[in-house]
């Protein structure tokens, strides 16, 4: 629903945050004129300095502490989309996503807590689809880079070959830093003890497409692997998140009868640096971290010696960063096509702030071009190539690469 008689465009909830205070600069230098909105977080010096370093001096103030579930409502009433950088959401989420489901309100976040979604599904969906909004978790570099890549190349094969797909395989390549309220999200994932949801491929599906099709090709790969398009690969340890993302929007498309593929299989890897050797390295890292993280002494070492809360990497770091998603799909006839996904800039940082900036605004001036959509959706299935184009205009790159040898943009 548009709500444009709401007082408010859009709240930037979790301002003072380190992506959120990114946030706030990027809407203040790209967001049109005439915007109105609002910075908030739960306190109200940090608020205003935050503001005044994103020179915003037109976005209004909202203390509010998600703790507060009444001051949510009310916040959430006043706007039409809800921007929301507050995390770990399994933590502080709940209450947020749950009042714009109620209240008809549009959102985004950049969560990656695939079993914290899962529940927002079982407990909000229904009401936000009654209410017409349009919530939509994942709006960072988890998992819109994957999920909008895949939907390009399935769109290019429907076109060009009126085919469907029945497999695409990406591997990524990221350079950038770590944040601190990243590595809480993941130690609050390993504490709750989500194990098992966080390995079930289909976790994210609805009730009535679980599991997904083709379930022996959809398991999480565990070892290095060569890929006869892709080369030396290893697992890629955002592969648990975006995979599920992929899958759920194969699954809402096909509910729409516009899916991807009969079969489709998605899958993604890392491309490890230094080829074959570095993909053991790569899967010698990710173990260690898993084991250490899953022990109370390892959480309590991790939190003390890596960044905290609030923190991130450096300006100089996190320009020097960038991300490329090699991407190749194959048509149900058995012809590939090959795709790029890539940006310059700090993946959890850049990346990401820029991501879901473009897609609040999206959500906000290009509603007449979005299908008609409500409930808990994903970047694909809600924004497609309204969104796609906008990251376009702000550097990123989205090519189909024609079998032929010419280089068609999307
Ligand atoms: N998808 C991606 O690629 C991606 C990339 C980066 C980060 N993330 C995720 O995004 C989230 C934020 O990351 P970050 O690095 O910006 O973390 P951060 O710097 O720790 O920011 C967290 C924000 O939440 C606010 N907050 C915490 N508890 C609150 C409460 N009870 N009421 C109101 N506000 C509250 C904090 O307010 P105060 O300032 O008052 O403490 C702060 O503004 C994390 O979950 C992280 O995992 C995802």
């Amino acid at each position: 629903m548009d709500h444009s008689d709401r007082p408010l465009d859009l709240v930037l909830l979790g301002a003072t945050g380190f992506v959120g205070r990114q946030c706030a600069a990027h809407l203040a230098r790209h967001a049109p004129p005439g915007l109105r909105w609002a910075v908030a977080g739960r306190d109200r010096a940090r608020l205003e300095a935050a503001r005044a370093a994103a020179g915003a001096p037109s976005a209004e103030l909202r203390v509010v502490d998600t703790a507060d579930t009444a001051a949510v409502e009310a916040l959430v009433a006043e706007a039409r989309v809800v921007l929301t950088t507050v995390g770990p959401y399994a933590k502080y989420g709940d209450a947020v996503l749950g009042a714009c489901a109620r209240q008809g309100t549009d959102y985004v976040d950049i969560t990656g807590e695939t079993p914290w979604v899962r529940r927002m599904i079982d407990q909000h969906h229904e009401a936000a689809v009654a209410s017409g909004a349009r919530i939509v978790p994942f709006c960072g570099f988890d998992s819109v880079p994957s999920d909008l890549g895949v939907w390009m190349l399935v769109e290019w094969v429907r076109t060009h070959w009126g085919e469907p797909v029945r497999e695409v395989r990406a591997a990524f390549s990221a350079k950038g830093g770590f944040n601190g309220g990243t590595l809480d999200s993941a130690l609050t994932l390993r504490e709750r003890g989500d194990l098992r949801m966080l390995a079930d491929p289909f976790l994210l599906n609805p009730a009535d497409r679980r599991p997904g099709p083709a379930p022996a090709r959809s398991k999480d790969p565990r070892g290095p692997l060569t890929d006869p398009a892709l080369g030396p690969l290893a697992p890629f340890f955002m592969a648990p998140v975006n995979t599920r993302v992929v899958r759920r929007s194969h699954a809402i498309f096909a509910a729409r009868g516009q899916d991807y593929g009969p079969d489709f299989v998605y899958q993604e890897y890392m491309r490890p640096p230094g080829g074959a050797v570095g993909a053991y390295a790569v899967v010698a890292g990710m173990g260690a971290f898993f084991a250490l993280s899953g022990k109370p002494w390892g959480r309590a070492l991790l939190r003390r010696f890596a960044p905290k809360p609030g923190e991130g990497p450096s300006e100089a770091q996190m320009d020097a960063g960038g991300f490329k998603v090699d991407l190749v799909a194959e048509a149900q006839g058995g012809r590939t096509v090959r795709g790029k996904v890539a940006a310059a800039g700090d993946p959890g940082n850049r990346v990401t702030t820029k991501i879901v900036c473009e897609a609040a605004l999206c959500l906000l001036y290009d509603r007449a071009a979005l299908p008609a959509a409500a409930g808990i959706l994903t970047p694909a299935t809600t924004f497609a190539a309204p969104l796609l184009a906008r990251l376009e205009a702000q550097g990123f790159t989205f090519v189909v690469k024609a079998p032929e040898g010419g280089a068609a943009s999307a």
